[in-house]
C-alpha cells in the first residue's frame, strides 16, 4: 500500500485517476489543487473518506509542497494551465503554474527522496502531416508550438534533469488527447456535445481537418499505475491507443448520437498556430509494461461521454457561460 500526492487531482484527468486508484488498488490519495477555474470540487464526491484527503493549495507554495511531499511515497503530478486557446490569450499563468510549479515539486521530492511521476503531454513534439505514415516515439525531438506545450516541454525538461543531475526517481508520459467524465466545457468534445444539449451548433476550428489521437482517461489512468509499479527510472513513456480521428468526424458522431443532421455544425477561425496531427507509437509502454488499452472503440467510448453530459448537466452548466462568452470573444 502506497500514499500517493495527486497534484491537480480535482481537472479532469487528475479526478479521472483518483477514482480509478480508489477503485482498483489500496493505495491512499491527498489531492493537492489550487482549485482554478478548471478545478472542480464536485469531480471528487463519493470518494471512500477513510483513503482520500483534499487540500487545496497552490504547487508553487513552497512550504505546503515540501510537508506534503515529505509525507507521501509517490507524488503523481497532473496539475498544469493546460488549455492551448487560453495560453495564447495569456500565457503568463503558464509559466508559473507549468514550470515554477513543477520546479518547486521536483526540489521537495529530491529533498525527500520521494518516487515522482511527471504527466506530459504528446504536444511537446510538434504536429505531424495528415499524410505522413510516421507517429511520435520516445526518440522523436522536442519541437513545441504553443506557450501551453512549450512550458510543458520545458516542465519535462527539468524534470529530466534532475533525474541526471541529483538521482530524482522519476518516470516521465506523455499521453494524447483524453476524452471522457468530468472534462471541463472549454475542451473541444465536452464543447461540442454541451452546445448540442443547449441547442447550440458545434464549432470546429479552420477546415475541421486536424487529427488528434483520442485515448479514454481511464485508459489513461491504468497506465500511469503501470508506470508507476513497474516503469523504469529516469524513462519516459509515450501512451496513447490509436485512435486517430479527424475534428470534423467527431462532431459528425457527436452530433449523430445526438439526433441531428450530421453537418449541423459550424466553421469559424481557426487557433494561431493550430497543431495538425497527433500521433502516439506506444510500443514501449506495451512491450516493456505489458500494458494495454480497454477501450478500442472509440465510438463506443464517446457515446459513453455523451450520456454522463447529459445526465450530469449540474456539473457542467455553472461553467458553460463563461466558457462560451471566452470563445465569443475570440470570434470563436
Ligand atoms: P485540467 O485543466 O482539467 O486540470 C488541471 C487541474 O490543475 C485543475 O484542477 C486546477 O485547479 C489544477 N491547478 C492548476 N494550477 C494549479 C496550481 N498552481 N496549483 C495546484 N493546482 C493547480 O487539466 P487536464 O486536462 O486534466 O490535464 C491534466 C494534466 O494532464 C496536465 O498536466 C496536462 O498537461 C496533461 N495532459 C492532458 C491531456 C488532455 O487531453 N487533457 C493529454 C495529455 C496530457
Ligand atoms: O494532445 C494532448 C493535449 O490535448 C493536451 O496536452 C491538452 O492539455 C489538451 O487540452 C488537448 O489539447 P488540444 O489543443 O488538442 O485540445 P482541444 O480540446 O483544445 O482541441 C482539440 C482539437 O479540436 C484541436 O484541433 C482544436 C479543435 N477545436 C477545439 C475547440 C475547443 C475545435 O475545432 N473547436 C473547438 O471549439
Amino acid at each position: 500500500m502506497s500514499r500517493l500526492l495527486v497534484t491537480g487531482g480535482a481537472g479532469f484527468i487528475g479526478s479521472n485517476f483518483v477514482h480509478f486508484v480508489l477503485r482498483e488498488t489500496d493505495h491512499t490519495v491527498t489531492v493537492l489543487d489550487k482549485l482554478t477555474y478548471a478545478g472542480n470540487l464536485a469531480s471528487l464526491d463519493g470518494l471512500p473518506e477513510d483513503r482520500f484527503r483534499f487540500v487545496q493549495g497552490d504547487i508553487t507554495d513552497a512550504a505546503l509542497v515540501d510537508e506534503l511531499t515529505r509525507d507521501h511515497d509517490a507524488v503523481v503530478h497532473y496539475a498544469a494551465e493546460s488549455h492551448n486557446d487560453n495560453s495564447l490569450d495569456d500565457p503568463r499563468p503558464f509559466l508559473d503554474t507549468n514550470i515554477i510549479g513543477t520546479y518547486t515539486l521536483i526540489e521537495a521530492a529530491r529533498r525527500h527522496d520521494t518516487r515522482f511521476h511527471h504527466i506530459s503531454t504528446d504536444e511537446v513534439y510538434g504536429d505531424l502531416e495528415l499524410d505522413d505514415p510516421a507517429r511520435f516515439t520516445e526518440e522523436t525531438p522536442y519541437n513545441p508550438s504553443s506557450p501551453y506545450s512549450s512550458t510543458k516541454a520545458g516542465s519535462d525538461l527539468l524534470v529530466r534533469a534532475w533525474v541526471r543531475s541529483f538521482g530524482l526517481r522519476a518516470t516521465i508520459s506523455n499521453c494524447s488527447n483524453n476524452y471522457g467524465p468530468y472534462q471541463h466545457v472549454e475542451k473541444f468534445i465536452p464543447r461540442q456535445i454541451t452546445n448540442v444539449l443547449r441547442g447550440e451548433r458545434p464549432k470546429l476550428y479552420g477546415s475541421g481537418e486536424n487529427v488528434r489521437d483520442w485515448i479514454h482517461a481511464n485508459d489513461h489512468s491504468s497506465a500511469v499505475l503501470t508506470i508507476l509499479d513497474r516503469g523504469t527510472i529516469g524513462e519516459t513513456y509515450l501512451i496513447g491507443a490509436d485512435g486517430e480521428k479527424n475534428n470534423k468526424d467527431v462532431v459528425e458522431l457527436i452530433l449523430t448520437e445526438l439526433g441531428q443532421p450530421a453537418d449541423a455544425y459550424d466553421l469559424v477561425r481557426d487557433r494561431p498556430g493550430h497543431d495538425l496531427r497527433y500521433a502516439i507509437d506506444s510500443t514501449r509502454l506495451r512491450t516493456e509494461l505489458g500494458w494495454t488499452p480497454r477501450f478500442s472503440d472509440f465510438a463506443e467510448g464517446l457515446s459513453d461521454t455523451i450520456a454522463w453530459y447529459r445526465d450530469n448537466e449540474a456539473w457542467w452548466m455553472p461553467q458553460k457561460d463563461a466558457a462560451e462568452a471566452r470563445y465569443r470573444a475570440q470570434g470563436q
